[in-house]
């Protein structure tokens, strides 16, 4: 298959966990490299529903080698909540799973930060997952983080538990918070820690020695483009990055031995949390709501829907490098009678054909649309490019050539049999 990196280029939940569960088929090892428990990716095997959250999607598929890399930062316990219940649905993971010994620790008091600083931002707030992503990432960027490597050598853990426990603690008192027991977060840490210790590696020697004996590498992103601390409409990010290039900073595999990039886009855009998403429309959040979809995977709040925004796309392609594009969920437009897709930004006379950075300016902006003529059939038992309604293959001709991709995979059902290769 060759290395092969895959994101997503819009704001999160393109589908990415079905698309690597299919792919994986091709792979051998499958490689997180970023992000943490604020991911959830939906995988269907037959009638099964699997939600991965910090372990890679390739866990569903037997003897596959799967990393959660030195980019990702790990909440233990919720780690092992999720080992517990992947393991009662009969998924092996002993010898198949592999934790970074330098992937940084998610605490309580990252997530009780998370949560209190959302609630002082007040109406600017970011909507994130609360699970303590933003305060662990900025504590690595600190260098007062707390690593797998630290966490399995007791005595450095205590230590360092204590320091920072102290220190955060006058924050949150401060913040009108509790006060964290350094006590009871030791023990379930340990506790934690001493269930982990079997999957703890130097994940950068185990990759390389599977590229050396030739192993297919599948790096799963987490979140999507425009939620990259760097490319995304900041402040309203995440806070890893979630574009190609932290695939090798967050694995430890070189650029050069990237073979392939792919993008995964929804044949619509959805957006959880806030932040700009010029192309919302009630209509389509309406419908898609109603037929039971588009429900946050990790948080369950219900997701804002809009037109496919090739705009976004396109500057996705660029930061990415995108060398081909999946587009799932095309079954979700199956009803619509005219389909729009925004090809350009406007602010008075200016007219954008990349995300402006300011996201001020972003909010002033109005789409510029095209529109495409709705199929109005099922697609959902679709299996071949050539059985799907020509205005279908016009619209997704359209948007892979707006997007400048080759399009490679349309998804048009949750299954993996719902899944038409070109
Ligand atoms: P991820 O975070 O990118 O892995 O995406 P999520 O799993 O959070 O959200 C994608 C949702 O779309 C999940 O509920 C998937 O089961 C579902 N899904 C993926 N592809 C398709 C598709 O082609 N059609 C339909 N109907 N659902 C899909
Ligand atoms: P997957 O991998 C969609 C969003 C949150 C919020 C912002 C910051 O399933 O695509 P955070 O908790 O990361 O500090 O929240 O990012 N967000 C996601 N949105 N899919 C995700 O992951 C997301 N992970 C974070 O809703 O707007
Ligand atoms: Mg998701």
């Amino acid at each position: 298959m060759a290395n092969t990196i895959l994101v997503g280029a819009q704001w999160g939940d393109e589908g990415k966990g079905k698309i690597i569960d299919v792919l994986t088929e091709e792979a051998d090892v499958v490689v997180r490299t970023q992000g943490g428990n604020n991911a959830g990716h939906t995988v269907f095997i037959g009638s099964q529903k699997y939600i991965l959250h910090l372990v890679p999607s390739g866990i569903l598929r037997p003897n596959k080698t799967c990393v959660i890399g030195n980019g990702v930062v790990i909440d233990p316990i919720s780690l092992v909540e999720e080992l517990d219940g992947l393991i009662r649905l009969g998924v092996a993971i002993d010898g198949q799973l592999f934790v970074s010994e330098t992937a940084h620790l998610v605490f309580p008091y990252h997530r009780m930060l998370d949560e209190q600083r959302e609630v002082l931002k007040g109406k600017n707030k970011i909507g994130t997952t609360k699970r303590g992503i933003g305060p662990a990432y900025g504590d690595k960027a600190a260098r007062t983080g707390i690593r797998m490597v630290d966490l399995a050598n007791p005595k450095r853990f205590a230590t360092l538990l204590e320091q920072r426990i102290e220190e955060h603690n006058g924050v949150l008192r401060a913040l009108g918070a509790p006060p964290l027991s350094f006590e009871e977060v030791h023990a379930a840490y340990r506790a934690a820690g001493d269930r982990l210790k079997p999957f703890i590696v130097n994940t950068v020697f185990l990759l390389h020695d599977a590229m050396r004996r030739g192993a297919n590498i599948l790096f799963e992103g987490a979140q999507g483009t425009f939620l990259d601390i760097d490319h995304g409409t900041y402040p309203f990010v995440t806070s890893s990055n979630t574009t190609a290039g932290g695939a090798c900073t967050g694995s430890g595999i070189p650029p050069n031995r990237v073979d392939r990039v792919v993008g995964v886009v929804k044949a619509y855009t959805t957006r959880v949390g806030e932040g700009p998403l010029l192309t919302e429309n009630a209509e389509i959040a309406d419908l898609l709501h109603g037929m039971g979809r588009e429900f946050g995977a990790t948080t369950g709040r219900p997701r804002r829907c809009g037109w496919f925004d090739a705009v976004a796309t396109r500057h996705a392609a660029l930061v990415n490098g995108l060398d081909e594009l999946t587009v799932t969920n095309l079954d979700g437009l199956d009803t619509i009678e005219s389909i729009k897709v925004a090809v350009a930004y406007r602010v008075g006379d200016t007219q954008y054909d990349h995300v402006p950075s300011d996201v001020e300016v972003l909010s002033q902006c109005e789409p510029v649309y095209r529109e495409f003529p709705g199929w109005r059939a099922p697609t959902n038992q679709v299996r071949n490019w050539q059985q799907l309604p020509a205005p279908a293959r016009s619209y997704l001709e359209a948007i892979a050539e707006l997007t400048g991709a080759k399009l490679t995979i349309v998804s048009v059902g949750p299954s993996r049999e719902q899944t038409i290769f070109l």
